[in-house]
């Protein structure tokens, strides 16, 4: 009765609220020129169990940068975007991107970079304490 409990136990899983796949996206389905709508009125829920993935759709032209989001089913964001990557050169005019992910409001505005400074920090010291450690090896001798 080991796996069937298991069985019941992911069963009672699925069934507890909150834990169908319902995920906030950005949405603007008309395409918008130079605004990324990441702005908090273009947020929608999307259809529980059915629309898992966000995707957003970036097409640059010489006028500027038109934005299309959305909800949507992994296998429609997944097609599209797969069906789009040859037009995909980003910087370029007349290169069309679609992109998709999972996870809430994920089509929203690029996470800001976050500089690598601790690490680079860290290394910093560690070479200053090395040499530190050379040139007193050095004086002692
Ligand atoms: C999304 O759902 C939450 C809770 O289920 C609700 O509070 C919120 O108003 C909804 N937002 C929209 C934009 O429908």
């Amino acid at each position: 009765w080991c796996s069937d409990s298991g069985a019941s136990y992911f069963l009672k899983l699925l069934s507890v609220p909150g834990f169908g796949l319902q995920i906030q996206c950005y949405q603007c389905e008309e395409f918008q020129l130079n605004n990324d709508c990441s702005s908090p009125e273009f947020i929608v829920n999307c259809t529980v169990n059915v629309q898992d993935m966000c995707q957003k759709e970036v097409m640059e032209k010489s006028f500027g940068i038109m934005y299309r989001k959305s909800c949507a089913s992994s296998a429609a964001c997944l097609i599209a975007s797969a069906g789009y990557q040859s037009f995909c050169s980003p910087g370029k005019v007349n290169s069309v991107c679609i992109s998709c992910c999972n996870t809430p409001l994920c089509n929203g505005p690029r996470p800001k970079k976050r500089g690598n400074s601790g690490v680079k920090l860290r290394a910093h010291m560690i070479t200053t304490v090395l040499l530190l450690k050379l040139s007193l090896l050095f004086f002692y001798h």
